[in-house]
Formats: structure tokens, C-alpha cells, sequence
């Protein structure tokens, strides 16, 4: 069946667990921004339901989700434009995820690499929810009707599995009624690795603090990070053949161009022949600019939890007016009676 014509909407989300990486914010918030001003309309979600699907504290994770949506407003998200919300103001959310689990196969699942990896050898122990995890993620985005998704690289597979359960409730309702999302995933951004080990994501759950820049470091914790990052003996090249079997080199000369706007080609087109420590300056300058502003205004914006608050539930009102219509005629093709 052809898909009808879909309203170009995008959706995101992030789980608000923990400081925001260096890796949330050039793999999401800031492209997040760069589609706020496109054609789209935009939705981002505080993802608090995904968040519990390992243990959060309760009084952490609300205020997680008030630093997330701060953090969100400083880096240019304008709830005027976007919509932002966090998802447990949404239930839809939740009752779509369950007809999702009913359409995802176990061993669609099984295959799911981030369970594998957070799993562990803690497979028996963990929760029920971190294993339909990635159901209520194409809930999310379905719910919504979303045509565009962007994310990091490492999202890549819970995508392509939200694909697979629209295609799935089309087919198995014959109905042309989910659109086959696109994930976005361009950029120099999409792969933050960590500055301690450049085969390895930069993570907030990694045990190391040297091996990830949070939004919230101060100026001299970005800057030592920077300066301590592990890289190896040779210059920076000029071309990106130059960079091949060098992790920690990319990395760092991805990390410039993402914050800088511009392709890792151009970014070699003025770094070439420089040896580490003066691009190490560069970039540490570069990073100080531009996390310093946006975590000077996450503060301003945590003094006034009320607003934040009203922001998040004025956000969840108008992500609702989209989404219960949406799950209403779901639960009509499901044969649901109401
Ligand atoms: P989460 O909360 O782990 O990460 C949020 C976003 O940040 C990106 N990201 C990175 N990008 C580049 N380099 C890195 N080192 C890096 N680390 C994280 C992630 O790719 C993501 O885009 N399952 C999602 C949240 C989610 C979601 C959704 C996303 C729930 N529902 C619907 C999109 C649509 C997650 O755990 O992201």
C-alpha cells in the first residue's frame, strides 16, 4: 500500500537520568534547534517513563526532568514553537506502547543491541520494561504521527524496529494508517565517543567523569577534560583519509565541527599541520563559549520551578490534543468499543 500523505512533524525524545553529555547535546538538543526553524512542526519529549525502566530516585528524576527542559530552552528550544513536554503527562503514550506490544515480535526484541548491552549479564534481574522499551519508543513517535525522527547513531536500531511495527499495523489491519518514519541522523554530531577511549560512546553511565564533558561542567572541568583527552602522536591532517584508524583524532575533529557548524572537511581545511595541543586550545575555547552560556541559563531557569513546570504542562496539553485523536482511532481499528 502507498503511503498517504503525512504532515512533516518531527518528535524526539530524551530520558531525563542523570547530567546531559556533550553527546546529548551535539547528537540531539542542538539539531533539535536547527529543525525547530525548518518546515516542521516539533515535538520533543522528556522521556520520564523511559527513564524508570531502570531505577531512578523519585526526587532526582523530577528534577531531571525540569533540568532537561531547562536545558532544552537554553540551548534555543522556544516552547512557543516547539512543543515540550515530559511523556507521563501524556497516557496515551503508555496505552499506545501496549497495542505496540501485541504488534512487535519477540524476536524483533531479542535482536535489540541496547537491551544486550544494558542488560549485561543481569539479564534475569532487570525489568520487564527495559525489554519493551523500544515498543513504547515507536509509541511515541507514532503516536504523533512524527515523519521525521532525529537522533544519535545509537538510536538507529530502535527506529528501524518503529518502522517495522508501523509496517506491521498497516499490514496486519490493512490500513494505510502509521507513516514509515525517517530517522535523521546527520552530522558530525551523531557519534560522540568518549575522550578517554575513542572506540567507545561518550555515555553518562560510563564510570569514568574524564571521559564525557556534561553540560553542567564548569569552564576548567571542559577545558581539563579537553586538555586530558587521549589522542595519539601524529598531527592533524588535512583530508579525512587522514583520520582513518585514529578514533580519538575523529572524535575530537567531529566534536570542533559539530560545534562549530560545519563539516568535518571544512573543519580539516583549517586544522591541518596543527599539532594536538594547539587544537586542544581551540576546541577547549570553542566548547567554553558555547556550554558556558546555555549552563549559565539552565541556572537562571531552575530558580523558577513553577514556570518550568507550567511550560511542561501547557507542552503535555497541546501534545495531547494531537495524540488522543490519534489513539482513538487506533483503538477503532483494533475494534476496541467505546
Ligand atoms: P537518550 O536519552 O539515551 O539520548 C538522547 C539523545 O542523545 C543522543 N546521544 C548521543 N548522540 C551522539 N553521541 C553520543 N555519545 C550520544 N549519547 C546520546 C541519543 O542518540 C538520543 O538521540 N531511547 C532514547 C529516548 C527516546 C526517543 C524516543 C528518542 C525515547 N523515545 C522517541 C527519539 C524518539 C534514548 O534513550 O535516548
Amino acid at each position: 500500500m502507498n503511503q498517504k500523505d503525512f504532515k512533516p512533524r518531527v518528535f524526539s525524545g530524551i530520558q531525563p537520568s542523570g547530567d546531559l553529555t556533550l553527546g546529548n547535546y551535539l547528537g540531539a538538543i542542538k539539531r533539535f534547534v536547527s529543525m525547530q526553524d525548518q518546515k516542521f512542526e516539533t515535538i520533543f519529549c522528556m522521556v520520564d517513563l523511559h527513564a524508570i525502566t531502570v531505577w531512578q530516585n523519585p526526587t532526582e528524576l523530577a528534577n531531571s526532568t525540569r533540568e532537561l527542559c531547562a536545558g532544552f530552552i537554553a540551548s534555543g528550544l522556544d516552547p512557543n514553537k516547539s512543543i515540550l513536554f515530559n511523556q507521563s503527562q501524556v497516557p496515551e503514550h503508555a496505552q499506545l506502547a501496549w497495542i505496540f506490544n501485541t504488534v512487535a515480535r519477540m524476536g524483533w526484541l531479542n535482536r535489540m543491541t541496547q537491551f544486550k548491552d544494558k542488560a549485561g549479564k543481569n539479564r534475569e534481574n532487570v525489568s520487564l520494561a527495559l525489554y519493551a522499551y523500544p515498543s513504547l519508543m515507536a509509541a511515541d513517535i507514532l503516536l504523533y504521527h512524527a515523519t521525521h525522527v532525529p537522533v544519535g547513531e545509537d538510536q538507529k536500531q530502535h527506529l528501524e524496529l518503529t518502522r517495522d511495527i508501523a509496517a506491521k499495523f498497516n499490514h496486519d489491519y490493512n490500513v494505510d494508517f502509521f507513516p514509515i518514519t525517517e530517522p535523521v541522523i546527520e552530522g558530525a554530531g551523531t557519534r560522540v565517543m568518549s575522550l578517554r577511549d575513542g572506540t567507545k560512546k561518550m555515555s553518562k553511565s560510563d564510570p569514568s567523569e574524564m571521559s564525557r564533558i556534561n553540560l553542567r561542567d564548569t569552564s576548567e572541568e571542559i577545558a581539563l577534560k579537553i586538555q586530558k583527552a587521549r589522542t595519539d602522536s601524529d598531527g592533524l591532517p588535512s583530508e579525512i583519509s587522514g583520520l582513518k584508524g585514529r578514533p580519538e583524532a575523529e572524535n575530537l575533529v567531529n566534536i570542533y565541527a559539530a560545534l562549530s557548524n560545519i563539516t568535518v572537511e571544512t573543519a580539516l581545511e583549517d586544522l591541518g599541520g596543527k599539532n594536538f595541543a594547539s587544537f586542544k586550545r581551540i576546541l577547549s575555547d570553542l566548547a567554553v563559549t558555547e556550554l558556558s552560556s546555555i549552563s549559565k541559563e539552565m541556572t537562571r531557569l531552575m530558580k523558577d520551578q513553577g514556570e518550568l513546570d507550567k511550560i511542561l504542562r501547557q507542552g503535555a496539553d497541546r501534545a495531547k490534543a494531537i495524540a488522543s485523536p490519534i489513539l482513538k482511532e487506533t483503538y477503532d481499528i483494533v475494534g476496541m468499543v467505546r
